[in-house]
């Protein structure tokens, strides 16, 4: 055969070839398309909304003006309703109330004005019967100087002598006695405080009535795992666990035997007795402290495999720089730490002046240092911080929670956030809060004041919003109730409360619960935040965090595609649920986000 005929044979062999292959890829991608990625199993929490109780503050059932457990558990379904996974109650344990329960008495036993151990235990059967998990408030740092321990160490009982961070005065070299150290508490003052029948000082980073304990004694650390199990053999889901990073301070013996003082801030709208005033490298942060949150994880992992049990979350309450937060999630020699360390970035970062780029760098911060392998969250408010549509402008509600709840990983909302609860007005005469009323006076006590994030939810326009039959709460109703209040959201066509529902079903799609995330400024106010994942469809937030009316070009978004529709928007918005939308201009409000749901890509 001539050999030009043999090269158009190979030619046309090829060809054949080439053509049976590419066609059956065409086929594959355009008939069938690729096959849908394998969703990995998530644990429980992993993915869930944990939404916070402030307990004081959410049901009152016996008309003392008081929330109580017996108003918790009679609105458990709100939380089905709402799309809730987990409640977590601040402090709920016996406490003269000095800072509202976190200064605790007895571990072991429900406040009284609360309610009770049987009514503990028929809140947890209930939630768990309804799916919900149910988180407790673990305060490992201090106890209430009226507890038993406290007591017996001034004492100097034996087994409690060291329970506490006890220390004696400084002589100067004038032969002044003084306290052991300049170290400011969180509330203002000193962090020492002299007992007499002991003749020495103790420690308190919180208020007087909140006696640090001290982490270096044994005993200590054994009582925290008993106070621990406890709870966890009572059905406690797991654990928040409150100010950790105040867990050490500097030990005499590293600094001859003295507690070092700290340099000052330089801060001169500060005075001496302000938190600030100095900087805190010997009270916070300590290197020490992690190892204890890495023998508590051991603990509740060690609990969970012996029983078989779900499991049990830690979350860490630690306001750090990021390097110091991340440590939370474990160490770089394996230790594993808290299943995740709260997220404050929106609380402490963000606020109504932030524009969209702040936003993506902030985000982008916490799931860039983020160790691999770990799971985000997202907080957006807590009873220690104003409200967050305070904090940002009220237009911006909707859109919050949509990044709340559209970021990968665990979404956090503070009690009233769902509705859009705003900051309530106290006077200086009903202020009650520790902080404020330690270091605020009737000009200024707004600057330290928590109380007006503390205010009683808004359940309808009746007495006390319907947290209580009594006209006179613990602390005032916002005014704003009558506006503001859930049933008025559930009957309403469009509110808060509609869009927080379909945002948290909004979850269960593949793109939001398994999904990749894709953020990104689309021009100085206006961000959008993509998830996407094969086979399944597309969801976007565009939200115009500004104050000005903006446009925006969605073409430019390759995971995007037509046709384009409304899952969720402002309550304001001109588009609504089903509208479409195409893939180019949008033009959006001050505050308006959209929520669009795209075909796969
Ligand atoms: C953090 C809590 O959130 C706050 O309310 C409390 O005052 C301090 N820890 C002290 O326990």
């Amino acid at each position: 055969m001539p050999s030009w005929t043999r090269v158009s044979w190979i030619v046309v062999a090829v060809a054949v070839v080439v053509g049976v292959v590419v066609g059956t890829v065409t086929w594959a991608i355009i008939g069938r398309g690729p096959s849908p990625p394998e969703l990995r199993n998530l644990d429980w929490w992993e993915n869930t909304v944990i939404y916070q109780i402030y307990p004081r503050s959410f049901k009152d059932t016996n008309g003392d003006g008081i929330g109580d457990l017996r108003g918790i558990t009679s609105e458990l379904e709100h939380f089905v309703d709402a799309g809730v996974g987990a409640i977590w109650m601040s402090p709920i344990f016996s406490s003269p109330m000095i800072d509202f329960g976190y200064d605790i008495s007895d571990f072991y036993d429900i406040h009284y004005e609360y309610g009770t151990m049987a009514d503990f235990e028929e809140l947890v059967s209930r939630a768990h019967e309804l799916g919900i998990k149910v988180l407790l408030d673990y305060v490992p740092n201090h106890a209430s100087t009226e507890s038993d321990y406290f007591k017996r160490s001034v004492a100097r009982e034996p087994g409690y002598e060291n329970y506490f961070v006890w220390a004696d005065p400084v002589i100067d070299s004038q032969n002044n006695s003084r306290v052991p150290s300049n170290w400011i508490s969180q509330f203002g003052g000193s962090v020492w405080e002299w007992n007499e029948i002991r003749q020495q000082y103790y420690l308190h980073q919180f208020a007087v009535e909140q006696a640090d304990f001290n982490f270096r004694e044994p005993a200590v650390r054994q009582e925290m795992l008993n106070i621990m199990r406890f709870w966890i053999e009572k059905g406690a889901d797991g654990f928040r666990l409150d100010a950790i990073p105040h867990l050490f301070e500097a030990n005499p013996n590293d600094h001859g035997g003295v507690y070092p003082d700290e340099p000052l801030t330089g801060n001169m709208f500060l005075t001496s007795d302000q938190p600030g005033y100095t900087t805190q490298e010997h009270v916070r942060d300590l290197i020490e402290l992690y190892d204890v949150v890495y023998e508590w994880r051991d603990f509740v992992d060690r609990w969970q495999e012996d029983n078989q049990a779900e499991t049990k979350v830690l979350l860490a309450e630690a306001y750090a720089n990021i390097t110091m937060t991340m440590l939370y999630y474990g160490n770089e020699r394996g230790r594993i730490g808290a299943h995740f360390p709260f997220n404050f970035d929106f609380i402490t970062s963000l606020s109504a002046k932030s524009n969209a780029r702040d936003f993506v760098y902030v985000i982008n911060r916490w799931l860039t240092y983020m160790p691999r392998g770990q799971v985000a969250n997202w907080v957006f408010g807590n009873h220690d911080n104003n409200r967050m549509p305070s904090r940002f402008r009220t237009n911006m509600v909707d859109g919050l929670n949509g990044l709340n709840m559209m970021l990968p990983g665990v979404a956090i909302t503070y009690q009233g956030e769902e509705i859009g609860m705003r900051d309530g007005y106290v006077s200086w005469e009903d202020t009650v809060d520790v902080s404020a009323c330690n270091q605020g006076n009737p000009d200024n006590y707004l600057e330290y004041s928590r109380d007006p994030a503390r205010t009683p939810y808004h359940w309808n326009n009746s007495t006390s919003a319907g947290f209580s039959t009594s006209q006179s709460t613990w602390l005032p109703v916002a005014e704003d109730y009558r506006e503001i209040n859930l049933q008025a959201q559930k009957e309403a066509e469009r509110s808060h409360f509609k869009v927080y529902q379909s945002l948290t079903r909004l979850r269960k799609e593949p793109a939001v619960s398994h999904g990749d995330h894709h953020i990104q400024a689309l021009s100085k106010n206006t961000l959008v935040l993509v998830r996407h994942i094969i086979t399944y469809d597309t969801f976007a937030l565009v939200f115009n965090v500004g104050t000005e009316t903006d446009t925006v070009d969605l073409s430019t978004i390759t995971l995007l595609a037509e046709p384009m529709t409304v899952y969720a928007s402002s309550i304001f918005s001109r588009r609504v649920p089903g509208d479409t939308v195409p893939l180019g201009e949008v033009t959006l409000q001050p505050g308006e986000a959209l929520v669009l749901q795209a075909p796969p890509t």
